[in-house]
């Protein structure tokens, strides 16, 4: 490993600036609340910072429709907060990432404006058009957020194409201009002293050539990946100059394009975030399929080893909370937070944490139409409400599966907002303020806090746990995970049980080991082979004497 290869023994951190924490009382997050909280990343024990998007915007997909690259939302604070915290971040070691939407501006943008008013402005060739007389669409592609992708524009007698919202039109990464540009803004925040990027949505980069109909109109019409690697290319020289860690949103990916994207040599990426492990709650019966993400987890792990890195995450802004998704938040809250917790955090690669997971925050779960900010939900909400779905399945849905449940302020202490905001908060909070918030559990022993801290340190303390070799031990059953990671003959197992029933398992044998950590008081059932529902364990194994 290389100075510049710091990543790989770090520990990241995810904040959604908007929910962060409030400074200036207007009840939205911003760059000085982060500031005023860099002694808790501090005592968390985390290495860097991603910091999601936070640049001027239109505010129609929460900050990742970018009006100027070059700046920070007004609602954040300005480009001097943000050296000051970048350089407080850096008095105490704490890197920092930044978020970059590559795929899409807004409509907003000067560029677009340029576009669409004339078919001859050097910027029209910025993004993707097709002749349309505004009845007839292109193709039938459809967005992300479920529309047509394409949005007719009368002034020039074409419609636009756009991935996620009508607002957020593509960029055409086949003109070379464009690809400058980007490089040139990577460039332009690496002067600013950042350590690295947070790409987004990079799989969608690289359209169908031939713009025809596709059997799956949501899907088939991006995801070239072959096609993405020449743009990345043009990213690669100033961000290596830079030495700045790369990482990559790539929703979709095979492993074939993937280990290229990683390959150490010629990829573009140092790390990709991939998804597949997160999603299998939404169609898997039971919604944790055990065995189905040993197969998953295990299929990257082995592919990487002794080439590339993983990056480990279950949560992030666009996901619902994983103690909702994966863990049990009625019987077991803080067990299965925990559990969740040391289940991916120890496997080998860099975890992400994201704001509020370090407190097993469940979901938000709002109760109307009203609660809901995130743009994805509210057409979700309309689309089914049209298709004639009663509007309290839908809200049962949205309780589930919105991008919302996970965007709620981050609570610092019981006190009103939970101690966000003095005004009321732009969005609402995750019942449970009372015993879930930084203060009380703090004060915890026994809290998914403390857990979190406890992972952390093990995790950067123990070679093993950053760079030994990950083993599956395969117990064959829907209830346990169970991990070996070896490094110089030096063996740490985990041993995780991922369902709210009891799990026995006869499958490994524990007696020559030391528990080291778990997430159950001394006094629960302390039989080796009975793993209590949720229950997580690391275990160093002793050398056998000959
Ligand atoms: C991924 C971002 O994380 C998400 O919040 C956003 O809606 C899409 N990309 C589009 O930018």
């Amino acid at each position: 490993m290389t100075a510049t290869e710091w990543w790989r023994q770090a520990v990241g951190y995810e904040i959604y600036p908007q929910s962060f924490f409030d400074s200036n009382h207007d009840g939205i997050g911003d760059l000085p609340g982060i500031q005023s909280k860099v002694a808790y990343l501090q005592s968390l024990g985390v290495d860097f910072v991603w910091l999601a998007s936070f640049y001027p915007s239109g505010h129609v997909d929460s900050g990742y429709d970018v009006t100027d690259y070059r700046n920070v939302d007004p609602q954040f604070g300005t480009l001097a907060d943000f050296d000051a915290l970048v350089t407080a971040l850096h008095a105490v070691n704490i890197k920092v990432v930044i978020d970059l939407a590559l795929n899409h501006t807004s409509i907003q943008h000067p560029w677009f404006q340029a576009a669409q008013r004339d078919r001859t402005s050097a910027y029209h060739d910025y993004y993707i058009w097709r002749d349309s007389d505004g009845t007839t669409l292109p193709n039938n592609w459809e967005s992300v957020f479920g529309t047509s992708a394409w949005t007719p524009n009368p002034a020039t007698g074409e419609a636009y194409l756009h991935s996620f919202a009508p607002e957020q039109p593509d960029l055409n990464w086949e003109n070379p201009a464009v690809q400058r540009e980007m490089a040139d803004i990577v460039q332009w925040w690496a002067n600013r002293h950042v350590d690295g990027f947070r790409f987004d949505g990079v799989t969608h980069l690289k359209k169908c050539a031939d713009f025809a109909d596709v059997a799956h109109p949501r899907t088939d019409y991006y995801r070239d990946l072959a096609g993405v690697g020449p743009y990345l290319a043009a990213l690669r020289p100033v961000l290596q100059r830079n030495h700045l860690v790369a990482i990559g949103e790539a929703g979709g990916i095979d492993m074939a394009t993937a280990k290229q994207w990683l390959d150490p040599e010629n990829g573009y990426f140092d790390l990709l975030l991939e998804f597949d492990h997160v999603h299998f709650w939404e169609t898997a019966e039971p919604k944790l399929p055990v065995a189905d993400l040993r197969a998953n987890m295990s299929k990257w792990q082995v592919a990487l080893e002794g080439y590339a890195w993983n990056a480990l995450f279950i949560e992030n802004h666009d996901l619902p909370r994983a103690v909702s998704y994966y863990g049990d938040g009625t019987a077991y809250p803080r067990r299965s937070a925990q559990a969740l917790g040391m289940w991916y955090m120890l496997m080998k690669g860099t975890p992400f944490i994201y704001q509020g997971q370090e407190l097993g925050l469940p979901n938000a779960h709002f109760k109307r139409l009203d609660d809901y900010r995130d743009l994805d939900s509210l057409n979700y909400y309309h689309r089914q409400l049209a298709a004639g779905v009663p509007e309290t399945a839908i809200l049962a849905q949205l309780a589930t599966k919105s991008r919302d449940n996970a965007r709620t302020p981050l609570p610092w202490t019981p006190d009103e907002y939970g101690g966000f905001s003095t005004h009321q908060p732009w969005i609402g909070l995750t019942p449970g303020l009372a015993t879930r918030n930084v203060a009380t559990e703090q004060q915890d022993p026994h809290s998914v806090l403390t857990f979190y801290q406890q992972l952390i340190q093990f995790k950067k303390a123990i070679p093993a746990l950053q760079s030994g070799r990950y083993e599956l031990i395969d117990t064959q059953d829907n209830q346990l995970y169970v991990y070996r990671r070896t490094l110089n003959g030096d063996n740490w197992q985990v041993v995780v049980n991922m369902s709210s029933q009891v799990a026995t398992t006869q499958e490994f044998d524990l007696t020559a080991s030391e528990l080291i950590l778990t997430n159950l008081r001394v006094d629960a059932d302390s039989d080796d082979q009975v793993i209590q529902p949720w229950e997580a364990r690391l275990y160093h194994l002793r050398k056998v004497e000959q």
